[in-house]
C-alpha cells in the first residue's frame, strides 16, 4: 500500500516548533510527509530538523530541484496539505491567491482537502483583515481551524493559541478519512456536552459517573471536522480540546445546565452527550463529614436534578433548532429508549448499553439512534467518530 502523502506548510509563528511534534504523529502513523516551511519559517525552526524528521528533502522556495517542478507536483500529488502553524501573512497570501514561495505554489495546486492552523496574537486574528480572509478561505472549502484561548508568546493570553499538535493530527485524521466528507455544517453553530457530572457531597466528596467524555469530544471533533462552529460544555474530563472547539468547564449539573442554557440560543444543534446526575445531595457540608465514633452514618438525602434534556427540547431557543439526547441503559435498552425519546422530547436519541467497562471510557461502542419521526438508525459497533458523525448526518438533515 502507497502511504498518503501529506504536506506540512509551516510559516514564521512562534509555534512552528509544536510542528514537530505534528510531524512525528504524521510519520509514525504511515504518512509519508514533506515539509515546506516558509523563509520566515526557518527562523524559527531550522531545515535540518524538518529533514531530519521527515527523511525528505525541505526546501522553502521555487528555484530549487528545478526539473521536478516541484512548484506544481507537490500540491497536485498530495492527499492532504496541512499549513501548521498557518500566520496571518500566510492567510492573507492564501486567500488571494499569492504564490511567492514553494509554500503558496503548492497552496494553489493543491486539489485535496487543506487543513489551515492559524496561530497569532489576539490583535491579529481579530483584526477586520484576518477574519475576511479566514470567511474567503472557509467559503471555498478550506478547512481553517479556529485557535485556541490561553496563553501566547509572552505573558498575555487571549485567543490565537496553537491548538494541542496531537488534536491538529487527529483533525487531520478526520479529514484524511473522509476527504470527500461534506462541509454540511458550514456558517453553523453547535453546543456539545460531554463527560459526567459531579455532585458535592462535601468540598473533597461527590457523586458522580464512569463517563470519559470521549463520545462528547468525539462529535465536537467530527462538528469542528464538518465545517461548524463548535461550543463543547465538559464536565469533569481529562481529555485535550479539540482542535477548533471552544471549551467550557463545568463541574455539577447545575453548571453545565447554566452553561447551556447561556450558548443555546445561539444555537443550530444541541447534543447532549454528557452523563447528567438525575440526584444530587440534599445537603451540602461545607466541611468535610467526620466519621462519628461507633455511629453509622447518616442515611444520604437525595434531591432531584432539572431534568436539562428534556428543558432544552420543550423550550427550543430558536426556532428549528435540532436537540438531541443521549441515554445509557443497563437492560432492556431500546424499550426504554423509546420511552425516554417520548419523555423528553428531543429530535434524537442514542441509545446505547452501559456497563463498568462498556461504553464508558471505551474507545469504541455500538447504538442505535431513534427519530422523533419514528426513523431507527443502528451504528454497528466502532470507534466513536464513527456514531459522531451518523450523528450529525442525521442533524444536517433535519437542519435542511
Ligand atoms: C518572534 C516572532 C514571533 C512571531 N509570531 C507570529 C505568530 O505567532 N503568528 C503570526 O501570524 N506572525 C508571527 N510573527 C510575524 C511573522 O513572522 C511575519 O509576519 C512573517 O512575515 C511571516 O512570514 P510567513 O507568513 O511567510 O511565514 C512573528 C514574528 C516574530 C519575530
Amino acid at each position: 500500500m502507497t502511504k498518503p502523502k501529506v504536506v506540512l506548510g509551516v510559516s514564521g509563528g512562534i509555534a512552528a516548533y509544536k510542528a514537530c511534534e505534528l510531524l512525528r504523529r504524521l510519520t509514525e502513523s504511515g504518512h509519508e510527509v514533506r515539509v515546506v516551511p516558509t523563509e520566515a519559517a526557518l527562523h524559527f525552526v531550522g531545515a535540518a530538523t524538518w529533514a531530519a524528521l521527515s527523511g525528505q528533502p525541505v526546501s522553502t522556495e521555487v528555484w530549487e530541484s528545478v526539473h521536478e517542478v516541484p512548484h506544481v507536483r507537490l500540491g497536485q500529488e498530495a492527499d492532504l496539505v496541512v499549513v501548521a502553524p498557518a500566520t496571518t501573512d500566510l492567510l492573507a497570501k492564501a486567500a488571494h491567491g499569492l504564490a511567492d514561495d514553494l509554500l503558496t505554489n503548492t497552496l494553489l495546486t493543491a486539489r485535496c482537502p487543506v487543513v489551515l492552523a492559524p496561530a497569532m496574537h489576539t490583535e491579529m486574528w481579530e483584526h477586520a483583515a484576518t477574519q475576511e480572509n479566514v470567511a474567503t478561505l472557509r467559503r471555498r472549502g478550506v478547512h481553517v481551524i479556529e485557535p485556541a484561548s490561553g496563553r501566547l508568546t509572552g505573558a498575555d493570553t487571549g485567543k490565537g493559541r496553537f491548538p494541542d499538535p496531537a488534536e491538529i493530527f487527529a483533525y487531520c485524521r478526520q479529514v484524511l478519512a473522509r476527504p470527500d466528507a461534506p462541509r454540511d455544517l458550514g456558517g453553523r453553530h453547535v453546543l456539545v456536552s460531554a463527560g459526567g457530572t459531579r455532585e458535592a457531597l462535601d468540598p473533597v466528596r461527590f457523586l458522580g459517573n464512569r463517563s470519559s467524555g470521549k463520545q462528547g469530544y468525539a462529535l465536537a471533533r467530527a462538528a469542528a471536522a464538518r465545517g461548524a462552529r463548535v461550543t463543547l460544555v465538559a464536565a469533569n474530563t481529562a481529555l485535550a480540546a479539540p482542535a477548533g472547539v471552544d471549551v467550557v468547564p463545568v463541574s455539577s449539573t447545575a453548571e453545565l445546565r447554566e452553561a447551556l442554557l447561556a450558548a443555546a440560543p445561539e444555537a443550530d444543534a444541541v447534543v447532549m452527550a454528557a452523563a447528567v446526575a438525575d440526584f444530587r445531595p440534599a445537603t451540602y457540608a461545607p466541611g468535610k463529614i467526620k466519621k462519628k465514633d461507633g455511629a453509622e452514618p447518616e442515611p444520604l438525602a437525595l434531591v432531584r436534578n432539572p431534568d436539562i434534556l428534556a428543558e432544552l427540547s420543550a423550550h427550543r431557543a430558536r426556532a428549528g433548532q435540532v436537540v438531541v439526547g443521549f441515554a445509557a441503559e443497563t437492560d432492556d435498552v431500546l424499550a426504554h429508549g423509546r420511552a425516554k425519546l417520548a419523555r423528553k422530547g428531543c429530535d434524537l436519541l442514542v441509545v446505547n448499553e452501559v456497563g463498568e467497562t462498556k461504553t464508558f471510557g471505551a474507545e469504541s461502542s455500538e447504538a442505535v439512534v431513534l427519530g422523533a419521526d419514528g426513523s431507527e438508525t443502528p451504528v454497528p459497533y466502532g470507534p466513536k467518530e464513527g456514531l459522531a458523525h451518523t450523528v450529525w448526518d442525521l442533524v444536517a438533515a433535519r437542519l435542511g
